[in-house]
């Protein structure tokens, strides 16, 4: 049974966070298929302080995605604290605090990896967000700067020292940004010297994938982020259908939460990418592909997919 602070899920499986794809349209689908948690795309702490729109858009939340946690950047404990406090208003079940982030503009600042190689300042950070925060925080951080620095279970004791309910552990240093292979051996170090729940995250492809990570390394919980996008069903037994009639089902699924919560005018081209996704492991697909990047609007994608609906 996978729980965080008392709370427990209905499967160990979570959404990652992924900034640009994991709003509320794609959190909501992916609890639907089955996901046992759901992350929010990272926040920053200076956007919530000073209200800026567009942090504030990525805070629309709604209760049926319940559990979700709303997942926070930056590397000022001060503002972090300030910034977990104005979270409490909008009822996420946990923060997460992002240590792993390798993109420059995040760490150039300080924040996301930068913060593997000023533990102290990580700690503080910490603190100040779990004084501030009504709802329990957790961390997710790399297996380490590089090679020759791995982190990880230096960061999983302080975590679990200073408050934090969980850790999530991605496989990879943050000298390897995306490349290579997640090495989950890392994984089950951490399980090893932590009471807190600890959930794995690298490369899990498939729901099977992922029971036997756990399996090998006794973590607790299992995060997906990249084999989730078009395809929810990595959530499930299974995983994706190969009936074209069910994946355009969900197709369907995820266009309408998206006309209920995004402005769909605005956010063509972003909603052309997410839909692409769903088309990618069968003949004709790229040329679906091709076709929905071709949609001048969000109607004309819907009538798009509704003609490939009819057809089948
Ligand atoms: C497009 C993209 C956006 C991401 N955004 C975030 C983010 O906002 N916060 C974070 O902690 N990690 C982020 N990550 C890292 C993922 O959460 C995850 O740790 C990583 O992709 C490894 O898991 P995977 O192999 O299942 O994709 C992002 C990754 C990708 C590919």
């Amino acid at each position: 049974m996978f729980t965080i602070a008392g709370r427990t899920f209905d499967s160990p499986f979570v959404l990652a966070p992924l900034a640009g794809y994991s709003d509320l349209p794609f959190r909501l689908l992916c609890r639907k298929y089955g996901a046992g948690l759901v992350v929010s795309e990272m926040i920053s702490c200076h956007g919530l302080k000073y209200g800026q729109e567009k942090t504030i858009h990525m805070l629309a939340s709604s209760a049926a995605e319940q559990p979700v946690s709303f997942q926070l950047f930056g590397s000022d404990p001060d503002i972090m604290g300030e910034a977990a406090a104005i979270l409490n208003d909008f009822s996420p079940a946990f923060i997460d605090i992002n240590m792993g982030c390798p993109v420059r503009k995040v760490t150039k600042k300080g924040a996301g990896s930068a913060l593997m190689k000023d533990i102290g300042l990580a700690e503080k950070i910490l603190a100040a967000v779990v004084n501030n925060s009504k709802v329990p925080v957790t961390v997710k951080t790399r297996a380490g700067i590089d090679n020759q620095h791995i982190t990880a279970i230096a960061f999983a004791k302080m975590s679990e020292n200073s408050g934090a309910a969980a850790i999530t552990i991605h496989g990879r240093t943050w000298a390897q940004g995306f490349s290579g292979k997640a090495d989950w051996e890392i994984v089950s170090k951490v399980k090893d010297v932590v009471n807190i729940p600890v959930i794995g995250n690298g490369d899990v492809a498939s729901y099977e994938q992922g029971l036997s990570r756990m399996s090998e390394t006794g973590c607790d919980g299992i995060m997906i982020g990249r084999a989730a996008l078009g395809n929810p069903w990595v959530f499930q037994q299974g995983g994706r259908p190969e009936d074209l009639a069910l994946i355009l089902t969900a197709v369907k699924e995820h266009l309408q939460l998206m006309e209920q919560h995004l402005d769909t005018r605005r956010l063509l081209a972003y909603i052309r990418n997410h839909i692409g996704r769903y088309f990618c492991h069968f003949a004709g697909s790229s040329q679906i592909r091709q076709s929905i990047h071709g949609c001048s609007s969000f109607q004309v994608l819907q009538d798009f997919i509704n003609s490939l609906m009819n057809k089948k």
